[in-house]
């Protein structure tokens, strides 16, 4: 996190402000930008002192710097458009609301020219809510109940992505019921790409649940994907606006994306030769990785997007065809970095492990509840004390949380100083993205507010979650 200068005069000296700020240039931080620390070594988000934010709002909270949200978005947007636009097409950059998605946050998504992919008929609502146009927002899923398809058509979203073959003719259906003339789809294909963290984030190698092939089966003939277009295109209910690929999530090679790219482009010709008809865009999904930790290296938006271009470029020249409109589904890479999680400290335990070494167990007021991934995918975090800095040494620390289960791990390993105490607030980096979206109430706990902050100050996006809340839902 970088420094900030206190105006009257630093008290003690800030721990290495020039190198933390390079740091961060070179390999990215897992803070966001308006996050500093101050000479008298509180932290504060976008001018706001987490001490306050503490007192006022309570702990747990997810603390969302507005301004860096906006930023990313625009990142992306810029980045896309400034790479494909000179090859004479455009791109979408599609907002991936499962990432984290509030009223507010598609808002600012659309003020900074993004649209919104939504996976569920409750993401729809959200965005509609906001007040974006039907046409502007995107509805994947892939197993889409009948009444979230009729929302779909009744909004008017501009595409529905089909993950079966099964779904184009229920698309089609819900199309005629509906009256409303052609739904836009797009197939959803698997390009045999593996790439991303985890193997339950990575969704286009073949063994899984999502999109159609592009290889066909044991006894040869057409693939699920090839099969699935034609179909379209015999649905007079339904428009083929494009083809839909997406290979995983929190990717950090890039390579894995022209290599789905190819095949992509390389489908769109053989259905052109086969049919004559041209499918005018291509989406390749999202999946751009963040820095969780100091020293991970972020994807650039600027250098995929410019590598991606010349790929596209190239591959529609070998196979002479006109360049696609392209879109993409960032979510992680857009929300992800902008967030941090403010807890309290609660009990502190040293242990002793096998090997001599001690760790000390530093327990915070949420846990798995608010941040699942470490549990789930054995994600790895960062952590600090932000109420204040600390002369003492760092030492082995693992932040867990307030749940009944030994597996409740907040940061698996993490160097605090050696004298964190009951009281001292600690944030964990990066938890915009999959954090409050994928939070539950095991034991009881009441889910965490998303606070935004901006400019000084701060605003509710998200309440607090409050026992009376749950027990609402309990009929006795
Ligand atoms: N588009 C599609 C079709 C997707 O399935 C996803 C994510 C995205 C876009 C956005 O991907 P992103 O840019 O955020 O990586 N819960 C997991 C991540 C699951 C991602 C599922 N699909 C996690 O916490 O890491």
């Amino acid at each position: 996190m970088a420094q900030r200068r206190d105006p009257s005069g630093p008290r003690e000296r800030p721990r290495a402000p020039g190198r933390e700020r390079a740091r961060a240039q070179v390999t990215g931080s897992p803070w966001s930008s308006g996050v500093t620390r101050a000479a008298d070594g509180a932290v504060e988000v976008a001018g706001v002192d987490v001490r306050a934010l503490a007192a006022e709002h309570g702990t747990p909270a997810y603390v969302l710097d507005e301004a860096d949200f906006r930023a990313r978005a625009r990142a992306y947007r810029d980045a896309f458009a400034a790479a494909f636009e000179p090859l004479g097409t455009g791109v979408d950059v599609y907002y991936a609301g499962k990432a984290f998605l509030s009223v507010a946050v598609a808002r600012w998504a659309h003020e900074e020219g993004l649209r919104v992919d939504t996976a569920t008929g409750g993401e729809l609502a959200v965005a509609l809510r906001a007040g974006l146009p039907g046409s502007e927002i995107g509805l994947h899923g892939n197993n889409k109940s009948d009444s979230e398809l009729a929302r779909a058509l009744d909004a008017g979203v501009g595409r529905i992505i089909v993950d079966s073959i099964g779904e184009v003719e229920r698309v089609a259906e819900a199309a005629r019921a509906h009256g409303g003339g052609p739904a836009p789809v797009m197939v959803r294909v698997t390009t045999g790409v593996h790439a991303g963290g985890h193997e339950y984030i990575s969704t286009a190698h073949e063994d899984q649940k999502f999109g159609l092939s592009l290889v066909a089966g044991p006894d040869g003939g057409t693939s699920p994907a090839m099969t699935a277009l034609r179909a379209v295109l015999d649905r007079p209910e339904l428009h083929l606006l494009g083809i839909h690929s997406h290979i995983g999530s929190q990717i950090l090679d890039p390579s894995g994306f022209e290599v789905a790219a190819r095949k992509v482009l390389a489908l769109r010709a053989e259905l052109a030769r086969d049919t004559g008809y041209l499918v005018p865009e291509v989406d390749l999904g999202g999946g751009y990785g963040i820095a969780y930790v100091p020293g991970e290296v972020p994807l650039d938006p600027a250098r995929v997007a410019k590598d991606l271009a010349s790929t596209v470029d190239a591959v529609c020249a070998e196979l002479s065809t006109p360049l696609p409109r392209l879109s993409i589904e960032p979510g992680r890479a857009i929300v992800g970095p902008t967030t941090c999680t403010l807890y309290t400290v609660g009990t502190v335990k040293p242990v002793v492990l096998d090997d001599g070494r001690t760790r000390l167990y530093v327990a915070v007021d949420g846990g798995m509840s608010d941040n699942i991934r470490p549990a789930l995918y054995g994600a790895a975090y960062h952590a600090e004390v932000v109420s204040r800095t600390s002369g003492e040494t760092g030492v082995l620390a693992r932040v867990v949380g307030k749940h009944c289960e030994s597996g409740d791990i907040v940061v698996h390993e993490v160097q605090l100083p050696a004298d964190v105490r009951t009281g001292d607030l600690l944030a964990v980096a990066a938890t915009g993205a999959y954090g409050r979206s994928m939070a539950s109430n095991y034991n009881h706990v009441p889910r965490p507010p998303v606070v935004a902050v901006t400019d000084g100050a701060t605003r509710v996006l998200v309440r607090r979650e409050t026992e009376d809340d749950l027990l609402a839902l309990d009929q006795g």
